[in-house]
């Protein structure tokens, strides 16, 4: 079976490799214990030597900080605890000096209640920005209008006690949801689009992208057959239901090939790129994101990888699931982790978090790395009072907490693993084992983790076949063994990965000499007899294989 052909022309976050900045966590540069802007600007250095293309900063605008900026109160401009605007201009000038694209995080299914649309809305019935969110009446014995349920616990709807009706928020209630159908609403949110992209920002990582648009009749959600049977992760009652009705109408299509159209104005200058934050697993479903004519999002965030189980079998099914259900010319993407999941270093263990490394940077389609995830950086202890994530605090205990993956960046082993100076508190606890796991011990080991993210980015990048190739899944391995081709006119190259802590023996098909470019172990290189490949436990080669 071989799938969509290499392309020879391809657009920078195709060939790119996408880096993720949790900004609070990376590099704190005025002593508030939180990380910000110039802190990221000092730090670029750091990706143009790792070899990442792409930066994607978590929001950094003005925010009353209830969901640490998911919850924005202004959409054009900075929150004081990032820096301000002439520091982003300077960060965007700076990055492309480095060659680096800059993706901003976009957040259209909701404001903070603190936001002065919000706070009109709620002001009154017949104050004309009423209708930018989503309010509706009681049903007659009072309850909320629907049975709709937030993500975080509880009923979506939450009343207003002064104009006596209730308001949407699908996540937490300071964070209420806008009201896509509005004509207005949507130009305001467009014009923020051009505000950024006029600012010279590549591209928008669209947060909540499925949510947006909901049932028009408010129509309640059936109940969920088999709660234990989750779509995406435990999120208590939020599972009872299958959510029909409370997100992904149909008409949600037509506002973002309306959004393309406004991104291909911009793109006759230099192209630009829309990522939507899409947990549909149903790949069918998902691809239809990319527009039946490739006239919608760039790219639907595929987060099967963070969710599948860590099996040969189970990785390679959705490996080919996504690329069949791909529409002809469309442009996978994978993520191995984010700042709403557990680390991959912590979901999978050390070893196979190599393995992951090496998965994600040859699997064709747009990779997005994790800040820490190239240094191994684990789930971080949380104590009971550092405890920081909303939904933390809303649903304790029941695993969405998502502080643990937000830990401070490992820079150094100074106190505060560098991130900040040793007299303040970082808003999170650091790592206890910050003094063996960060940059600067990583980059002076050359079988360190770090070593091998670099070494893999470095090979994707000179390498065509890995970069733009088709991939061909081969049958016939050993059923812990998941083994594919990535092929570029006559270069191909041969990814043999060991997702078990076996050794594995492995007879593949004669495709002539071959010679291994790198192991995860980082320590064999050279001829090898594809009639007899021997992987030690947790290990992964890509191979060149005659042209
Ligand atoms: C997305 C973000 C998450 C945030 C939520 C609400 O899922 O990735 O961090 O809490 O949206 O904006
Ligand atoms: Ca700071």
């Amino acid at each position: 079976m071989r799938y969509n052909a290499g392309q020879a022309q391809t657009y920078w976050w195709q060939q790119g490799v996408i880096y993720q900045i949790y900004p609070r966590s990376f590099k704190d540069s005025n002593g508030d214990g939180i990380g910000d802007l110039p802190g990221i600007i000092a730090k670029l250095d750091y990706h143009t030597w790792l070899g990442v293309d792409a930066i994607w900063l978590s929001p950094v605008y003005p925010s009353p900080m209830v969901d640490f900026g998911y919850d924005v109160s202004n959409y054009t401009d900075i929150d004081p605890i990032f820096g301000d605007l002439a520091a982003f201009d300077t960060l965007v000038a700076q990055a492309h000096q480095h060659d680096l694209k800059v993706i901003m995080d976009y957040v259209p299914n909701h404001t903070s209640d603190r936001h002065p649309w919000f706070i009109a809305s709620r002001s009154s019935r017949h104050n004309p920005k009423r209708d930018w969110y989503i309010w509706a009446d009681p049903r007659p014995d009072g309850s909320p209008p629907n049975n709709w349920l937030a993500s975080w616990g509880g009923s979506a709807w939450e009343w207003d006690a002064a104009t006596q009706q209730y308001y949407l928020h699908s996540y937490h209630k300071a964070m209420p949801d806008l009201n896509w159908r509005n004509q207005d609403v949507k130009e305001a949110m467009f014009d923020v689009v051009r505000f950024w992209l006029d600012r010279g920002v590549d591209g928008l990582r669209i947060d909540s992208a499925q949510r947006i648009i909901k049932d028009p009749q408010l129509r309640d959600n059936p109940p969920n057959p088999d709660p234990n049977v989750t779509a995406y992760k435990p999120l208590g009652d939020y599972n009872s239901q299958l959510h029909l009705y409370d997100k992904g109408h149909p008409d949600i299509h037509a506002v973002y090939r309306e959004l393309r159209q406004l991104l291909d104005i911009y793109s006759t200058s230099s192209p630009r790129v829309t990522l939507g934050e899409m947990h549909i697993y149903d790949w069918p479903q998902w691809a239809r994101y990319y527009g039946a004519q490739l006239d919608e999002l760039h790219m639907p965030l595929n987060f099967g990888l963070v969710s599948v189980p860590w099996n040969a079998g189970a990785v390679r099914h959705l490996v080919d699931s996504v690329e069949a259900a791909l529409p002809p010319g469309a442009w996978p993407n994978y993520v191995l982790g984010n700042h709403d999941e557990p680390r991959v270093a912590t979901r999978i263990g050390q070893e196979q978090a190599r393995v992951g490394m090496m998965l994600l940077l040859t699997l064709r389609g747009t990779p997005t790395l994790y800040y820490g995830d190239e240094i191994g950086m684990h789930n971080v202890d949380i104590p009971p009072q550092s405890i920081q994530d909303p939904s933390e605090k809303n649903l304790p205990g029941i695993g969405p907490g998502r502080d643990p993956e937000r830990a401070p960046m490992q820079w150094d082993d100074s106190p505060h693993a560098g991130f900040c100076p040793s007299a303040v508190e970082p808003w999170l606890p650091i790592a206890p084992d910050y003094t063996q796991v960060n940059v600067a011990a990583q980059r002076a080991d050359r079988h360190s983790m770090l070593s091998l993210a670099r070494a893999l980015l470095q090979i994707r990048r000179t390498t065509p076949a890995l970069a733009v190739g088709s991939y061909t899944p081969i049958d016939g391995a050993p059923a812990d063994c998941f083994v594919y081709v990535r092929r570029f006119e006559n270069q191909r190259r041969l990814i043999a990965l060991n997702l078990s802590d076996d050794e594995q023996q492995l007879q593949l098909p004669a495709m002539g000499s071959a010679r291994i470019l790198i192991s995860t172990h980082l320590d064999r290189e050279g001829p090898v007899d594809l009639a007899s490949l021997h992987l030690r436990s947790d290990e992964g080669c890509i191979i060149e294989v005659a042209e």
